[in-house]
């Protein structure tokens, strides 16, 4: 049986940033752990890891019992101490790095559909609040001010018009030295925001109590220096 950890309680060690894909959150949310000394904690990644176990496995999609037994019995772990800011976060699923594999088509693809699974989100949700409560942290992801950390100190919301996120995805790829059409970039975005909005358990939603930022025409400096403010105003706020 999962053993609940509740954390809905105030907790002024941690950040949350939620948003839909190519909202700038994974950015944000590396400057912030680095400038602040905060654990960084990737939670899509986590998804995309289970996802992958559940592909390597041959195991399908839909089948929430067989995924959760499998996830229970692998050892996700981050490994926070790269110190490229693109590297910054390694994916270790039993002791292999799978910081790339999670990003691959396939994985991108099918993590939408494992990510509807609720005993596979109760499971990662309490793997997420086990991470958060060892060390002040910052977590990015689509429930993470909602569901995962309600109580959090500073709760951030990122957005931006789409065709200003298919142009960030598209550069981010061209990084990677990977291309994609960019009608298909905006498919594939818009198809993504309709399945996490429109789940049943934990949709993408502005969390209560959280600051909404459209970053449409904020570049990331701007972005970084109005969250950080935020989260000095709030931590002054609760010391006074
Ligand atoms: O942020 P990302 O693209 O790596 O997330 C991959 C998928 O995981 C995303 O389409 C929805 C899901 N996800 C989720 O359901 N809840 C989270 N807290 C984070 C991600």
């Amino acid at each position: 049986m999962i053993k609940t950890i509740n954390i809905k309680q105030e907790n002024n060690n941690i950040i949350t940033i939620d948003g839909p894909a190519g909202s700038g959150k994974s950015t944000i949310a590396k400057m912030l752990a680095k400038e602040l000394k905060l654990n960084y904690i990737d939670t899509g990644a986590m998804y995309r890891a289970i996802t992958l176990l559940a592909i390597e496995n041959k195991i399908d999609l839909n089948d929430e019992k067989s995924i959760l037994g499998i996830a229970k019995k692998s050892d996700l772990k981050f490994d926070n101490t790269v110190e490229d800011i693109d590297k910054y976060t390694k994916v270790l699923l039993n002791g292999k790095d799978i910081t790339l594999e999670i990003r691959s088509k396939k994985v991108g693809e099918a993590v939408s559909i494992v990510s509807k699974l609720s005993a596979v989100r109760k499971y990662l949700v309490n793997l997420q609040r086990e991470m958060a409560l060892k060390s002040p942290s910052v977590l990015e992801g689509r429930d993470t001010g909602s569901v995962v950390c309600p109580g959090a100190i500073c709760k951030i919301y990122l957005t931006a018009s789409i065709d200003e996120r298919v142009e960030r995805r598209k550069k981010q790829l061209c990084r990677n030295n990977q291309s994609s059409l960019e009608d298909q970039i905006k498919c594939e975005i818009e198809t993504r925001d309709k399945i996490d909005s429109s789940r049943n358990d934990s949709p993408l939603i502005v969390p209560d109590g959280a600051e909404v930022i459209d970053t449409t025409c904020m570049n990331i400096g701007e972005v970084f220096n109005f969250i950080k403010d935020i989260y000095i105003k709030k931590l002054k706020s609760v010391k006074n």
